[in-house]
């Protein structure tokens, strides 16, 4: 069966993501969940949170996770949080992938600090660690990977980068929730690897919740403790404020929605990756272009990208054909008008993905026909 077929002019066969479907499934335990907190009568900074935060330090391998309002939030309060704490300092480097999505940069510019970015690798799409350590300067003081469509970002290269040069590593996992980085001797989650990161409980993300939700996680106490007071108006104690912070929570409705998707994560993630085995094993056509293979457990396929030279007539086509698609992204950052400092740089492999790029429908519950029906698509093209 299709996921969704409506018959007129504007077809939607195969829509790019169905939420309402990969609710469906769980929507028994969600509603109860919703109706215990609604009556609990406790709806901020209570149970519901605390209960979250643990059992996604637990998820993710960290000691600490603190809940609030967005994954934006969540990256700019780990900045915030380095910055009251003396590490980081207006005027210092971050450095940042130039294709990342906009959340990234704008935590770092929004702070005072600079982003110095540095261009992906094309078989990849993830920072090109070869090019890290030309960008350091004497002003450098952390490194932000991003694991960018629900790929590992991390390298065993990058780790030593940081450590050689003596750099903060900060992961966004926005788009990689329940993502691995192994090799021989580790096996650890995305969000474990580095200092700290930021996640991101938007609802189309792989943990999403029915609203916006984010989470720091890190295993520096001070770091998370300076974290949660900013995160509550700056406040460590009830009406006594040590910084001039902000008010980003977490509900406790979406708490009480992620504690029940967290259970399924797992094999959610696995389905994905069995619809991106089937893309990739099945999809013949020589005009497009797979990003280079990853490890199966270091991708979580948040989309499923592929690249064409010819990338706005194949969006067309599939849209024509009922197959929606988007695009992951097609201006990078730096040539946004909100950055009009940085529109003259130029970074070539990033707008050759912004300029190829196209994400593929995905999501776990999508049906088989679904796929199949895309997959025909694209090699009749
Ligand atoms: C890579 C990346 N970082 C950060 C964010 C910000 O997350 P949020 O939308 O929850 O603020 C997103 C959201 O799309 C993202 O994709």
């Amino acid at each position: 069966m299709f996921n969704k077929r409506i018959k007129n002019d504007n077809k939607v066969i195969v829509p790019f993501l169905s939420l309402k479907d990969v609710t469906k499934q769980h929507k028994k335990e969600l509603y109860s969940a919703v109706c215990q907190v609604i009556d609990s009568g406790m709806y901020l900074q209570s149970k519901e949170n605390l209960d979250f935060e643990m059992l996604y330090a637990k998820y993710i391998g960290s000691q600490y996770a603190i809940g609030c309002a967005n994954g934006l939030d969540a990256l700019s309060l780990i900045i915030c949080a380095y910055m009251e704490l003396g590490i980081l300092k207006k005027g210092d480097e971050v450095i940042v992938p130039a294709n990342t999505y906009i959340a990234s940069m704008l935590a770092v510019t929004k702070n005072g600090l600079k982003a110095v970015l540095v261009e992906p690798n094309y078989d990849t799409c993830q920072i090109d660690d070869s090019r890290i350590e030309n960008a350091i300067t004497s002003k450098t003081k952390a490194i932000m990977i991003v694991h960018l469509y629900g790929r590992c970002a991390y390298t065993e290269k990058i780790r030593k980068i940081c450590k050689k040069h003596n750099l903060h590593l900060i992961e966004d996992n926005a788009q990689a929730c329940g993502c691995m980085y192994v090799n021989e001797s580790v096996s650890k989650r995305t969000g474990s690897l580095g200092d700290a990161a930021g996640h991101s409980f938007y609802p189309g993300k792989n943990l999403g919740a029915f609203g916006d939700g984010g989470m720091v996680t890190t295993s520096d106490s001070t770091l998370a403790e300076t974290v949660r007071v900013l995160a509550n108006y700056g406040s460590s104690k009830k009406y006594i404020f040590k910084y001039q912070g902000i008010n980003s929570r977490l509900d406790e409705i979406q708490a009480a929605i992620l504690a029940v998707k967290l259970k399924y994560l797992d094999s959610e993630n696995d389905l994905r990756r069995k619809w991106a085995k089937k893309y990739l094993e099945n999809i013949k056509n020589p005009k497009i272009i797979f990003p280079k293979i990853s490890d199966s457990v270091s991708n979580v396929y948040h989309i499923f990208p592929i690249f064409t030279e010819n990338r706005d007539t194949l969006q067309e086509y599939l849209f024509n054909k009922g197959i929606q698609t988007i695009i992951h992204y097609p201006i990078a950052p730096y040539k946004q008008k909100c950055y009009t400092d940085w529109n003259r740089l130029s970074f070539p492999i990033t707008e050759k993905l912004c300029k190829e790029e196209l994400s593929l429908p995905m999501w776990p519950t999508i049906s088989e026909e679904s796929i199949d029906y895309v997959i025909k698509a694209l090699n009749l093209w």
